[in-house]
């Protein structure tokens, strides 16, 4: 049974009637533009055909109630007092979003349903920008609020930062509220403005999760952006959006480590404009290249891979019909992502899947995904 179906069916059997609305948010794979979003630059990533579902009904009075089919358990919570993280765990993401949007002055109604989600959690797929993507969705539909994709996406990193307490950029959120179906999406993360870059002819996106889900993320990362904003504030500029290669090199004060941080940033802007050029023009053994080159510097310059991650990029590279393969996302752990020929795509996923195994003992999971829509009402 599908997802839908399913959700639906949980619905049923919880409150005994049909849900009046269908919400769906999806995950996401980002083919490249790693670590440049909280520093201002570019990102190209597409929404995927993996998602939280959420199907519900509105109540009277200020009480929601959320059954989780894939997390177990029901939780209640009051749209009135709204004021920290009490409880923990995935209910926390629906208050954050709750609370976000009274903060920016929405008056929220009530409701209740069932949510639930493939996206495999902690593995690199923003499954939590999907969970407040559907949050927000569900409250925009039974409060009737207008549904304006970026600043929904600034209410779930508002939630994300604010609530859960995790310093993420605007990434996942934005591609969770705006993708679209057949397309990445270029988006300058200054100013959330986007164009939608389609994919090149005759080529796949596979996801490689390694198995390996990622650690003590959440102090790396902020330890990642900490370094990006002292090698901004050395050469001079408000994010390292602004400077080149030229900049940093004058910058002769800077310690050796932030240098290479800055080096992977400035050159990984770079190599996504060159990215969302060549699929323009359909040029996949260049978007190819551009992806390797990415896993290098995450890898060398950046230091956000893992054995894992590096073992499955390898074993991607060398599988018939790789064009290009890199890890995605924020790293530690979780998946890669490879562009394959569509032809070659059967033997590529046997081969990579082996030589994964052979060189590091974990189960990994391969599949092919479809760009589809961002967070929409499916059904009313
Ligand atoms: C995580 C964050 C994003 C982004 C990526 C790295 O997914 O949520 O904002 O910084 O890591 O590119």
């Amino acid at each position: 049974m599908e997802l839908r179906e399913q959700i639906t069916e949980a619905f049923r059997a919880r409150f005994g009637a049909e849900p009046s609305v269908l919400v769906r948010a999806p995950g996401r794979v980002n083919l490249i533009g790693e670590h440049t979003d909280y520093n201002d630059g570019f990102v190209l990533p597409m929404a995927i055909d993996r998602a939280v579902w959420a199907a519900l009904r509105p109540v009277a009075g200020r009480q929601c109630r959320v059954v989780s089919t894939d997390q177990g358990g029901e939780a209640t919570f009051d749209l009135d007092g709204l004021e920290r993280p009490d409880r923990g765990g995935w209910i926390e993401y629906l208050r954050g979003v709750a609370w976000a949007l009274e903060q920016r002055g929405c008056r929220l109604s009530a409701w209740e349903g069932v949510v639930a989600g493939d996206v495999p959690i902690g593995a690199g797929l923003s499954s939590s920008a999907a969970l407040e993507l559907a949050t927000a969705r569900a409250f925009a539909a039974v409060s009737d609020l207008a549904w304006d994709a970026a600043a929904m996406a600034r209410v779930g990193q508002y939630a994300e930062n604010r609530w859960v307490g995790v310093n993420c950029g605007i990434m996942d959120q934005m591609i969770s509220a705006a993708g679209r179906a057949d397309h990445a999406l270029l988006l300058d993360c200054r100013t959330l403005e986007f164009t939608l870059v389609p994919l090149p002819p005759a080529v796949v996106v596979v996801v490689l999760d390694t198995g390996t889900r990622r650690g003590l993320v959440g102090s790396a990362y902020n330890e990642r952006r900490q370094q990006c904003e002292a090698a901004a504030r050395a050469c001079g500029v408000g994010a390292l959006r602004d400077a080149d290669l030229g900049a940093l090199a004058r910058c002769v004060d800077l310690d050796p480590l932030a240098a290479r941080r800055a080096r992977h940033v400035i050159g990984e802007n770079e190599r996504t404009l060159a990215a969302a050029s060549a699929m323009r023009v359909g040029d996949a053994p260049a978007l190819g290249s551009l992806m390797d080159a990415s896993h290098v510097s995450l890898r060398d310059d950046f230091e956000v891979s893992s054995p894992a991650l590096d073992a499955m990029v390898t074993a991607a590279r060398s599988a018939p019909g790789c064009l290009g393969a890199r890890m995605t996302g924020a790293g530690f752990g979780g998946c890669a992502v490879a562009l394959v020929r569509a032809d070659q795509v059967d033997p590529f996923v046997q081969a990579a899947t082996a030589d994964y195994q052979r060189a590091t003992h974990n189960e990994p999971g391969l599949y092919v995904c479809r760009a589809t829509d961002g967070a929409a009402v499916v059904r009313r």
